[in-house]
């Protein structure tokens, strides 16, 4: 008995993620896959066991009411949403891969709806910065006695000891006070890009980071745009001359053929 055993094989990278959301809130989460799933169907179940709990979701049919899968297959990740979360809604789900003729993979996720303050929220899950400036994000926590950490999905954690997350720069301060964490990632560059998550008492909260292209370098490349639009159009210009001229001088000769002829 050779064969690999599907769950062995490297899938979702969030194994074990709690998270805690407000009563109506929305929350999203990620749920990374290997390559080899690009093109197969992704879904979203209630349930512990990814292989026996009845799918809310499919990527094929990606809404059903309150909740929604949203596939990228070049990441490659896919995000559930969930709106207006009631309590009964606490409860472990799975994120899974639709293998045929085979077991699915998947990863669990316990979520926890609560009436009061949730255990650890941050205001916006996206959160959008311009290449070269900071974004700041704040998650707010309950029990103050835990290590706070922000992670990088795939990657590695700081914490307020921390000077950098993966050779980027990231500043981490707790207001023990009021309760919050603040994470700055200064000097954003494209590759900042991604899922990142606040840890705090055993709760996770994700959180996508978006990095827009500085001003510019919008700039330039639309001035690079132009030159080659520029360029193109005299290039044209170029053929057409050339194909006129050769036509004339085709006309010439056959008017000196003719004179040569006639005399
Ligand atoms: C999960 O469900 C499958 C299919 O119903 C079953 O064979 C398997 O034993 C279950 N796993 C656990 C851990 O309960
Ligand atoms: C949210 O859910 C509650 C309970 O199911 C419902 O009464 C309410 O209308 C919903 N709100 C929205 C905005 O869908």
């Amino acid at each position: 008995h050779t064969r690999m055993d599907p769950l062995m094989l490297l899938f979702l990278l969030i194994a074990g993620l709690t998270v805690s959301v407000q009563r109506r809130e929305s929350v999203t989460i990620p749920c990374f896959y290997d390559d080899r799933y690009k093109t197969l169907v992704k879904y979203w179940c209630r349930g512990r066991n990814v292989s026996s709990c009845p799918p809310i979701v499919h990527s094929d049919s990606p809404q059903d009411g309150k909740v929604s899968i949203r596939d990228d297959p070049h990441q490659p990740v896919f995000t559930v949403t969930i709106n207006n979360l009631t309590v009964g809604d606490s409860d472990f789900y799975s994120c899974g891969v639709k293998i045929l003729g085979d077991v699915d993979v998947g990863d669990q996720v316990y979520l926890s709806v609560t009436d009061g303050s949730p255990e650890l929220s941050v205001d916006k899950q996206e959160v959008t910065g311009v290449e070269g400036d900071s974004v700041s994000i704040q998650c707010r926590y309950g029990n103050s006695d835990s290590l706070k950490l922000w992670c990088k999905i795939g990657g590695s954690c700081a914490s307020e000891r921390s000077v950098s997350l993966d050779g980027r720069p990231v500043l981490i301060r707790d207001d023990t006070v009021n309760k919050i964490v603040s994470v700055t990632m200064r000097g954003l560059k494209r590759k900042d890009t991604g899922w990142y998550w606040c840890d705090a008492g055993g709760w996770q909260i994700p959180v996508h980071i978006t990095t827009l292209l500085f001003k510019s370098t919008i700039l330039f490349s639309s001035l690079v745009q132009l030159a080659l639009y520029v360029g193109l159009g005299l290039l044209v210009l170029l053929l057409i001359i050339i194909i006129i001229t050769w036509k004339v001088q085709d006309k010439h000769s056959e008017y000196l053929l003719m004179q040569t002829i006639n005399k």
